[in-house]
């Protein structure tokens, strides 16, 4: 039997509905949140990203600001932006878009980004905080994710869930959040990744496999256990000369194998990726109900 679909686009709509009237609340009390992007150099993804962001801001009604730098800005211009954001009142959250590039040092830049502000949560006081369970931010991707097993019914609770990857961005906070107390979480947790050994044997013992390493097709279905839930975090373009533009993008899951072993599972693309954007916004609007005093 074929997995039901759990579908970014739907989750995000139900997100979207709620933020909509949080923003109309923070408007009403004289808080119009804003969000900006900084992007530095000519990295093609990355200026549709921006682009996708900033749209996105606009639709819900907030003010957006993008910052766009060449390529040859300096680590001292780029810490200066970064300077006037922290102190612009208009500005309750932004981020600089990774990658940068490799004459400026993004852990530094990460760093100057001021906590209240960081709806990335990559600054490591909201990393360290997302660890404790503190309520803060939640970095966007994983918290997607859970936002999509939340709302699409799946227990996660006393429920094995495999990460397959161990990055900052998604592997390693995946795996905290889902071992939190509270609900979308109360897992138990196993991180996997490339230097692991027996993979195939871990992975299979998975109720809910999570899947961010990077590597097309990487899970295939003697991997998965039969009933499985699979998030497929994967966005990998590879090349097939059938397709207009020579090439099509799949997932880090053999989709068309696994989708007949799994109960639930992601597609690529429209699975995980609408819903990175969407929580970037809860962030925001998160970020603006601080500012104006009505959040945590
Ligand atoms: N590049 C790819 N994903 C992200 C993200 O979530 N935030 C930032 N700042 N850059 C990215």
């Amino acid at each position: 039997m074929s997995a039901e679909l759990i579908l970014g686009k739907d989750v995000s709509e139900e997100i979207y509905a709620e933020l909509r009237q949080r923003i109309e609340a923070l408007k009403a009390a004289g808080t119009l949140p804003g969000l900006a992007v900084v992007l530095v150099g000519d990295d093609p993804a990355s200026h549709v990203y921006v682009r996708k962001k900033g749209e996105m801001c606009e639709s819900l009604g907030m003010r957006s600001k993008t910052i766009i730098m060449p390529e040859s800005t300096t680590q001292s211009e780029l810490l200066s932006v970064i300077a006037d954001l922290n102190a612009d009142p208009e500005i309750h959250g932004f981020l600089v878009q990774l990658p940068l590039p490799p004459h400026i040092d993004e852990k530094a830049v990460i760093n100057a980004v001021a906590p209240e502000k960081d709806v990335d949560c990559f600054h490591p006081y909201n990393v360290g905080r997302m660890l404790a369970g503190d309520p803060g931010f939640l970095p966007a991707t994983p918290a997607g994710v859970q936002q999509m097993l939340v709302r699409s019914g799946v227990e996660t609770a006393g429920k094995h869930v495999v990460v397959v990857g161990r990055s900052n961005i998604v592997g390693k906070p995946m795996a905290a959040m889902m071992m939190q107390k509270g609900p979308g979480a109360d897992s138990t947790v196993t991180v996997v990744h490339s230097r692991t050994a027996n993979l195939p044997e871990i992975t299979r013992q998975a109720d809910i496999l999570v899947v961010a390493i990077g590597k097309p097709r990487f899970v295939t279905a003697d991997m998965v256990k039969d009933g499985a839930v699979v998030i497929d975090v994967g966005t990998n373009r590879i090349d097939d000369p059938t397709h207009p533009k020579g090439s099509r993008l799949v997932g880090d899951v053999d989709f068309d194998a696994v989708k007949e072993k799994a109960s639930r599972i992601t597609p690529v693309p429209g699975g995980v990726g609408p819903m990175t954007i969407c929580m970037l916004m809860a962030n925001t609007v998160r970020a603006a109900e601080r500012s104006a005093g009505v959040s945590q």
